[in-house]
């Protein structure tokens, strides 16, 4: 790659093409995970809700022909909102981009949860919003899951109050998966809405089963006090490449945008022009997910080990023992599966790695529980 000079890039579409392809053909290798420091085992990452199959194709080949561009400031965003507004059906003022969903769940936790503030959210759930609301000196209020892991939601709206400024409500929720069903949500969200800001982190729901049945979108076309979160890192493969996007009333998006900290660069932004237009791969990435996820329910059954159901890439299981020492145990069989969540204490949260990896996974879950 050293080989082909920014002057050669640019000139020669020959080199594109060839620096295209060899970034294409080192995918299998960097699929596995970073490279490990010197000497140390390799592991199978399955810990952070990641696509292994992104970033597709095209995403890597607009990044490269736009590598030579990077000497400007990027600032670009019109494109990449405009392909968003279009297909979900707003005008291009309800839609703002931001570095990774992280920053539009920052931002909403400052403005509506920050000092003097208060915000009601679900526990175990995404902490990245509450955790920012604290930080801002804001007082988070959590809602156990009910029994069934599911956002609890007449508990949440029973502990908003006139000091509540924002309702945080993560659908598939991370870390459980769990999703609440459309038309309670649709409900509590028109009543909440009146009283607070509802934030619906929509992280997951390109992967789901029936995303437009279940996205909070329509409750913004009504014109409610609702904000919209969803990512590139998910469905399209792009965690590292820190693109996400809101959707919410103009008011609210001009509000979120002054406080942007910065904005995503230059190759987050055409990648993401690439892969939200590549609809192919947007569909192989579902399908391979869903194939992972249909495979481990049924060696997670054959081992009798209790799980929850899971439409997204990633599901929790009970291992029966403190979370801890069971991904100790899985790390010695080199496989990085998530970190605690309490208070499930036993329960682990494994993502879905490519086909090819996936058995190595099952290998060391039916060696820990002694059924090879
Ligand atoms: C529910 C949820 N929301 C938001 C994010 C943040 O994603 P991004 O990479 O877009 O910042 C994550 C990341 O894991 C997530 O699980």
């Amino acid at each position: 790659m050293s080989q082909i000079s920014r002057r050669a890039l640019v000139r020669d579409g020959g080199a594109v093409s060839a620096l295209a392809a060899t970034l294409l053909s080192g995918r299998g290798a960097a699929a596995q995970g970073r490279a490990s420091p010197a000497g140390a085992p390799k592991l199978l990452r399955l810990s952070a809700n990641e696509n292994p199959y992104g970033p597709s194709e095209s995403a890597i080949k607009a990044m490269t022909s736009a590598m030579a561009d990077g000497w400007m400031y990027s600032g670009e965003m019109g494109p990449l909102a405009r392909l968003i507004a279009e297909r979900e059906g707003v005008p291009v003022d309800h839609v703002l981009i931001t570095e990774g969903s992280a920053e539009a769940l920052r931002i909403a936790a400052l403005i509506y949860a920050g000092a003097g503030s208060e915000m009601v959210t679900a526990s175990p759930t995404f902490e990245q919003c509450p955790d920012y609301a604290e930080t801002c000196g804001g007082t988070v209020h959590t809602v156990s899951l009910d029994k069934d892991m599911k956002h609890d939601l007449a508990a949440m709206e029973a502990r908003i109050t006139g000091r509540t400024g924002l309702v945080y409500v993560c659908n598939p929720n991370n870390p459980t998966a769990t999703m609440v069903d459309a038309k309670a949500l649709r409900g509590f969200v028109d009543t909440v809405s009146d009283r607070a800001m509802v934030l619906v982190d929509e992280a997951y729901i390109d992967l789901i089963d029936d995303p437009a049945g279940n996205t909070m979108l329509d409750r913004v076309k009504a014109g409610r006090n609702v904000i919209i979160a969803r990512t590139f890192s998910k469905i399209h493969g792009m965690a590292g490449l820190r693109v996400g996007f809101t959707i919410a009333r103009p008011d609210i998006i001009k509000r979120m945008g002054g406080l942007r900290m910065s904005v995503p660069n230059h190759m987050g932004l055409v990648a993401a022009a690439a892969s939200y237009q590549d609809t192919a791969f947007m569909a192989h990435s579902r399908k391979m997910i869903r194939d992972a996820m249909t495979q481990t329910f049924k060696v997670l059954d054959d081992l009798g080990i209790a799980h929850v159901k899971s439409q997204t890439n990633f599901l929790m299981f009970d291992t029966g023992k403190p979370i801890r020492e069971f991904m100790t145990a899985m790390r010695a069989r080199g496989v990085a599966v998530g970190r605690p969540f309490p208070p499930y204490d036993t329960w682990s949260r494994v993502s879905m790695g490519k086909a090819e990896q996936m058995p190595v996974f099952f290998d060391a879950l039916r060696a820990h529980f002694k059924k090879a």
